[in-house]
């Protein structure tokens, strides 16, 4: 591939962003020359890129002139702010943040699930929750095979999906509570270090949060069935790396443990460890800073006719984030979809 692209972060300093950067660098990404941005507090810092080192320049409405790609991990409302102003510029925009995703202007791709999806892109492209990604990736073999109708999801998530806030909170109070000190609680309502939430992002009206209701509307959009049924619990747990979830599937079609084991273990972007005999299992630590889905526990649910449950963990900030946004950009070069058709759409 030619290095001819420019390619802009916007959010270059946060977690995910880092890891955009990181990633693109690893990946060979042909960037002719790559743009960290992120906000005024941050301009004129530095950021690794590779063996370099890049400047940070602030966020602007400008910042997107002779930018060809945009992947933006700073928030909603700055990507509801800035991203309209980069397809306006010519520049098609891979969105982290979750403003886009149920736009039906905006397709919501995970590689591995719904590439095709991208054809009718109008400039911005949403990446999916963290979440969602890794568990469309583990089921999309499956509902191929049998037909998905209900998923019963309970996520275990780690504080980097909050990003260096996230991080910095549980480090400090780690620190905190074994210097005998009480816990400085800023970042999540209650403490996290050593302890559990049943509670990411906001409650809403149905007294379900927004990250498990994301799950619900997330999953049915990429996998393009709204017959799937979905509910959620998300929990955020002391870890700092790595999505794990435990995952009841309900299908159409009979589907033993050896046969989803066979699927899973040929599927795009999933790594099968299911060897409890030998203790081998999905475990966070393990999946941090990996690529792959992993995909363990696999066994019948003896309580249905037709029903699996699976253990799936993936490193949040690669594959549920940073990872998947390149992939997508990456699947955006594949099929020359690297151009903006309708620059003015979401200019208001
Ligand atoms: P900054 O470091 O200058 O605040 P994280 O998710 O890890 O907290 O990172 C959020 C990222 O989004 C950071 O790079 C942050 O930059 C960036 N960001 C937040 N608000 C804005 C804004 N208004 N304009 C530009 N970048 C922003």
């Amino acid at each position: 591939m030619k290095k001819s692209l420019v390619v802009a972060v916007a959010g270059a300093t946060g977690a995910v962003g880092r890891e955009m950067l990181s990633v693109l660098a690893e990946r060979n990404f042909p960037a002719s020359s790559v743009l960290a941005l992120a906000s005024s507090r941050s301009a004129g810092s530095r950021v690794p890129y590779g063996d370099d080192e890049l400047v940070v320049r602030e966020l602007t409405r400008e910042s997107f002139r002779g930018v060809n790609l945009a992947l933006f991990s700073a928030g909603g409302s700055t990507s509801l702010e800035y991203a309209p102003y980069a397809a306006a510029s010519g520049c098609v925009v891979v969105d982290n943040s979750s403003a886009w995703r149920m736009d039906d202007r905006c397709p919501l791709v995970v590689p591995e699930v719904n590439p095709h999806a991208l054809e009718n892109h109008n400039g911005i492209i949403a990446n999916p929750n963290c979440s969602t990604i890794q568990m469309v990736v583990a089921l999309k073999p499956l509902h191929d095979a049998a037909g998905i109708r209900r998923v019963v999801v309970s996520t275990y998530q780690a504080v980097s999906g909050t990003g260096q806030k996230g991080i910095a909170e549980l480090e400090s109070q780690v620190r905190q509570l074994f210097n005998g000190r009480d816990p400085e609680i800023k970042t999540y309502p209650h403490r996290i270090a050593f302890n559990c939430l049943p509670h990411i992002d906001v409650f809403l009206d149905n007294e379900y949060t927004r990250e498990e209701m994301k799950m619900v509307h997330e999953t049915t959009k990429i996998m393009e069935d709204p017959g799937i049924r979905v509910t959620a619990t998300c929990v955020r747990v002391p870890v700092f790396y790595g999505h794990s979830e435990a995952i009841n599937i309900e299908t159409a079609k009979k589907l033993s443990a050896r046969e989803a084991r066979a699927l899973l273990a040929t599927a795009p972007g999933v790594q099968v460890c299911d060897n409890p005999a030998q203790t081998m299992y999905p475990m966070a630590v393990d999946a941090a800073g990996e690529d792959a889905v992993f995909v363990g526990r696999i066994r019948e649910d003896e309580s249905i006719a037709n029903g699996l449950n699976l253990w799936v963990v993936a490193d949040n900030v690669r594959k549920g984030a940073a990872l998947n946004a390149v992939q997508i950009a990456e699947e955006l070069l594949k099929r020359d979809l690297l151009a903006v058709r309708a620059p003015d759409m979401f200019v208001k």
